[in-house]
């Protein structure tokens, strides 16, 4: 079974990423192939300075690294070194009806927040199903915000397989209830683009800082409060032993929690839990031709995984001739 997911170099990887994409995967490296990649392109939608998107691709691939991701047990690449992904998106793009785009919240939502409304703002998704397609991914874990992406994708593959005979398989999206959306500093969505996420490697100063921040509501600390609509207690869980889970949420429930206590606490707990890997991706980062020696490696990988589909899509849309 291939399983594949991308995350895009837009910005720190915050915790969001971490729990819906990045930990998943990581975790399923001993039961399937897998397939993880930096979508550069896909973040050229709203970073326009070079050097930040350049810098921001090896910062994301060592937070992969410095997470866990073993490059030997994962095909592990950038998605800008396999060119012929574009070419797939262009042909796809093809035979993608525009209502199909138009529906898509993504769009929508990001042009409300004020992003402009470039055209690869609006082809982003026909992208995304060409990164899908052309490793011909059975299982793709994502986070909410991106099933709707999955479903055009299918849509596509379906499409082009009517249209031209069998060709992708078609995938299925795997959304983790627990974690399929985390909550940001202001309870919205995290989001790089919302500007409200605690990111995975900051230095211990801004992460006291961020976690300090997170809102919550005045109701005194004797009182009784619903954890579930709780977003320090929605973060907090997803990172505490299961026995201080139980802890904290009976004192939500009776009385009893005290929002500082428990802010104080998740610090403590996320400067632990990210210490070995904030020390190794500092590693990581000073020894960029390591890094890139791993990056050539898994392009050259994905690249021969991805030419088979390639050449068959040619073949049977004409352009070879
Ligand atoms: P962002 O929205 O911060 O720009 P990306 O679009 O690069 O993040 O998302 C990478 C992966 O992380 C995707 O699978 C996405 O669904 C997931 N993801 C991002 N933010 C969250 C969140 N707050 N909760 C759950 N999953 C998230
Ligand atoms: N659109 C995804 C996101 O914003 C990133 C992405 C690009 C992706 N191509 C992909 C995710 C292929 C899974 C599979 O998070």
């Amino acid at each position: 079974m291939r399983v594949l997911s991308g995350i895009q170099p837009s910005g720190s990887l915050h915790l969001g990423n971490y729990l819906a994409m990045m930990k998943p995967m990581i975790s399923y490296m001993d039961r399937s192939q897998l397939f993880v990649f930096i979508v550069n392109y896909h973040a050229m939608t709203s970073v326009t300075d070079a050097a930040r998107l350049a810098y921001g691709t090896l910062e994301a691939a060592s937070d992969f690294l410095a997470l866990g991701l073993n490059p030997d047990r994962a095909i592990f690449w950038v998605q800008s070194d396999v060119p012929e992904v574009v070419e797939l998106a262009w042909i796809l793009t093809c035979i993608t009806p525009m209502g199909l785009l138009e529906r898509c919240h993504s769009y929508k939502d990001k042009i409300s927040k004020g992003i402009s409304p470039n055209h690869g703002l609006f082809a982003y998704p026909v992208l995304m199903a060409a990164d899908i397609l052309l490793y011909q991914a059975n299982v793709v874990p994502v986070g909410k915000d991106q099933k709707q992406h999955i479903e055009v994708t299918r849509d596509i593959a379906i499409k082009f397989n009517s249209a031209y005979g069998d060709t992708f398989v078609v995938p299925e999206g795997e959304i983790n209830d627990q974690v399929a959306t985390v909550p940001g500093l202001d309870g919205q969505k995290m989001s790089k683009s919302y500007g409200n996420t605690i990111e995975i490697f900051l230095d211990e100063k801004n992460l006291k800082k961020k976690v300090m921040s997170i809102k919550t509501d005045s109701i005194a600390v004797d009182d009784p409060k619903d954890p579930e609509t709780c977003n320090l207690f929605q973060i907090y869980r997803q990172f505490a032993p299961l026995d201080r889970v139980e802890d904290v949420r009976n004192l939500y429930v009776s009385g009893g929690a005290s929002y500082g206590v428990i802010k104080k606490e998740l610090f403590e707990i996320l400067w632990e839990t990210f210490r070995g890997p904030r020390l190794e991706r500092e590693k990581l980062l000073k020894d960029d031709g390591y890094l890139r020696g791993i990056l050539a490696e898994g392009a050259r990988k994905a690249r021969a995984a991805g030419t088979p589909t390639i050449e068959d899509v040619r073949k049977k849309v004409g352009v070879r001739y």
